[in-house]
């Protein structure tokens, strides 16, 4: 069971827990959309059963083992144009709150995986909604591995399996519901560039060549840059090549 977090304001204050479910996001949507939540009120499940991830994919978790939940954040203060702008802080508190548990570092795979060396141990869905220009309502999805030990994909691990030890889910949601809250806080007084600086900082395979894939093309590149619509920049022989999400891939 999650308590309410003891030491933030909004985030987690308002929090369901519910043992199962088909999708965190898609239901704190649907009890949103019903009679409006407040801002930070947190959807949370022991076993979801129909996980929504990035590019359509699903997102699969063993039960009681792992942490998925949905935040729900209304940052009015943002512009749709720089959604990508909370993708950055979220991520950061997702590495700020997990970085405690484990001693290896911990990455950001654009636009918003979550990598140990080069497993993904968990990822972030947001789905927003607009309001003219702005962002009205936001849900924040995270998925993390922490004590599942094995995973159908070889490209997936947890926290445990880099920590050698089984980790309190209260304690860890604790910390995710402080962070979140903090870089959220931060995000409508602080630079934007600060806050880009440390996404850069934490991303993977930053300035390093790396096989990449897009319009049926394979290539090397370096990754030098996020642009200011949260676009990749990577450096290629043929010069420097921009892409949205779902316009490339990474190859391992
Ligand atoms: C990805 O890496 O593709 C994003 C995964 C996001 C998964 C989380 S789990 C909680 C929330 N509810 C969902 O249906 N998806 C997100």
């Amino acid at each position: 069971m999650y308590k309410i977090p003891a030491n933030s304001h909004f985030v987690g204050q308002k929090l369901i827990y519910v043992p199962e479910c088909h999708s965190t996001n898609s239901l704190l949507y649907e009890l949103n959309h019903s009679s409006a939540l407040p801002e930070g009120t947190v959807v949370i499940t022991d076993n979801q059963t129909t996980g929504r991830g990035q590019r359509g994919n699903k997102w699969e978790a063993d039960p009681g083992l792992n942490l998925t939940f949905s935040v729900l954040l209304r940052p009015l203060f943002l512009e749709a144009k720089d959604q990508f702008q909370l993708n950055m802080a979220v991520s950061m508190a997702v590495v700020d709150a997990l970085t405690p548990y484990v001693p290896s570092i911990i990455k950001l795979k654009w636009p918003n995986d979550i990598f140990i060396e080069n497993k993904k141990i968990g990822g972030i869905l947001i789905e927003n909604q607009l309001q003219g220009m702005l962002i009205s309502d936001s849900i924040v999805g995270i998925g993390l591995n922490i004590n599942q030990v094995f995973f159908s994909s070889s490209n997936a691990s947890s926290i445990l399996n880099f920590s050698r030890q089984v980790n309190d889910l209260d304690e860890v949601f604790q910390n995710l519901m402080e962070s979140i809250e903090a870089e959220y806080v931060d995000l409508r007084y602080l630079a934007p560039a600060e806050l880009k600086e440390r996404y850069l900082n934490s991303l993977y395979k930053l300035n390093e060549p790396h096989l990449f894939e897009s319009s049926g093309e394979n290539f090397t590149g370096s990754i030098s840059d996020v642009d200011e619509n949260g676009r990749l920049c990577v450096e290629t022989e043929r010069g420097r090549k921009v892409f949205s999400f779902k316009e490339v891939k990474f190859l391992n």
